[in-house]
């Protein structure tokens, strides 16, 4: 290896060393061919070679990839990125996926989308904020930012933390934006009139990434670590935060929820496990979910607190009633692998998008009837991770890798 290409490992190393260092797995066998020194160099520490040879996109996928890494500081020659870029393409291509599966009924929507300005963002999650705009995180830029949805003007608002990496969002009742801090290990607030960003460090350097994020209507902000196998608490009042380990280990807390008692739940996507949350005490009580394939990875409360889950590496949906512990399934309409992710209940149905699918779908069911109805996302949608819903009933979306936010209008 010359000199040349040895500088940016010892800057990608250093970049990484303030980081959580999430998989150190097993050694990855990069195929031969130019480029394989680059990745080899300059795509593990953050997150392991593994986790990028076991991706696949088509190449103008590959190319939105380079650019969330170049926007995440990965120290990337720029007359190397073509060559890195084509390597990936070319021994890593999108795996097979299958068709949506376009089903009518009777309800109309139209699906607006709307781009953010910087490419590479990864707008990960969004917001559906009360004055009708959107927001969401830029994962990958380090900004949050605001679609004015009747202007469709975009306005992004910079973190303070370099690296931050936000994830989830929720509004509290002053308009301030909360988010969680994957990468840096914080709860941040950020108050959109003054731009200012106050962050909350977690209390144990075992609490690594701090992913999703509820309001209970006390103003206690509760919060999922996927990979620290943690559930946290912050006073937004006073600023303290409560930490807990989920009794299963690797169980990877993910999507949560407060239901309309103040309770707490969360999906814990490394089982086939949902979990209750006593507010006061954090004593987490488990619902084992029926079949042990089951992986709940987000949430949405329909009438009566009842639990809708998406279950993704199964392409289910899923009703758990927490009173009885009874379980419902079915089968999403685009299939096992059709990835069911973010989920809302809305409008007397439930909405959840298969990121599984190509296109990507907007898949309503309902209740009553037992009855889907899908439509494809415009754009392609290109996994749309989480969902909200507008005050006027909407839901909302974001499409991380197309790099947009959208709203279904329901007619
Ligand atoms: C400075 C840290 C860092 C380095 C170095 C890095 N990445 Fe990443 N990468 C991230 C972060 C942060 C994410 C998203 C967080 C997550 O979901 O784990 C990510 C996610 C990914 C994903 C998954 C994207 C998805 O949509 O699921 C791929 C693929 C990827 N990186 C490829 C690369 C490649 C190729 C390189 C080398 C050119 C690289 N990474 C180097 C930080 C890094």
């Amino acid at each position: 290896m010359s000199t040349r290409s040895l500088l940016p490992v010892f800057a990608a190393t250093l970049l990484c060393a303030a980081m959580p260092s999430h998989s150190q797995q097993k050694p990855v066998n990069l195929p031969e061919g130019p480029g394989k020194e680059q990745v080899q160099a300059l795509c593990s520490g953050c997150h392991g070679l593994n986790r990028v040879m076991n991706s696949g996109y088509p190449q103008a996928y590959w190319n939105t990839v380079m650019r969330m890494m170049i926007n995440f500081g990965v120290p990337i020659p720029p007359d190397q990125i073509n060559l890195v870029t084509d390597y990936l393409a070319k021994h890593r291509p999108e795996k097979p996926k299958p068709d949506a599966s376009i089903i009518h009924g009777p309800v109309k929507v139209a699906i607006r989308e709307w781009q953010v300005p910087i490419p590479g963002s990864r707008p990960h999650d969004p917001l559906a904020a009360r004055d009708g705009a959107i927001w969401y995180t830029g994962q990958m830029s380090n900004r949050l930012g605001r679609v004015d949805t009747k202007t469709g003007q975009v306005r992004e608002y910079p973190l303070k933390s370099p690296l931050t990496a936000p994830h989830g969002l929720v509004e509290d009742g002053d308009g301030n934006i909360w988010f969680t801090g994957n990468q840096v290990a914080i709860i941040g607030k950020f108050d959109p009139r003054t731009g200012n960003v106050t962050e909350y460090k977690m209390p144990d350097p075992k609490a690594r990434d701090p992913h999703s994020l509820a309001f209970a209507p006390d103003g206690m902000l509760f919060f999922t670590l996927q990979q620290s196998n943690m559930i946290g608490r912050l006073d937004s009042k006073s600023g303290e935060i409560t930490l807990v380990t989920s009794p299963t280990p690797r169980s990877r807390p993910y999507g949560i929820m407060v239901n309309s008692k103040g309770v707490p739940h969360v999906a814990l996507f490394g089982t086939n496990k949902i979990a209750r949350i006593d507010p006061k005490t954090m004593e987490m009580k488990e619902y084992t979910l029926p079949e042990p394939r089951a992986r709940p990875r987000r949430m949405a409360y329909g009438p009566n607190d009842v639990i809708y889950y998406a279950d993704y590496p199964r392409g289910m949906l899923g009703r758990l009633d927490p009173e009885s512990g009874n379980v419902t399934e079915w089968q999403s309409p685009g299939g096992p692998k059709s990835e069911p992710y973010g989920i809302v209940y809305t409008k007397g149905a439930v909405w959840y998008s298969e990121s599984g699918t190509r296109p990507n779908t907007i898949v309503r069911f309902d209740p009553k009837t037992e009855q889907f109805q899908t439509w494809a996302i415009p754009s392609g949608g290109y996994i749309v991770r989480k969902m909200d819903v507008t005050p006027d009933g909407n839901p909302v979306i974001a499409t991380s890798t197309i790099n947009g936010v959208g709203v279904v209008e329901v007619k």
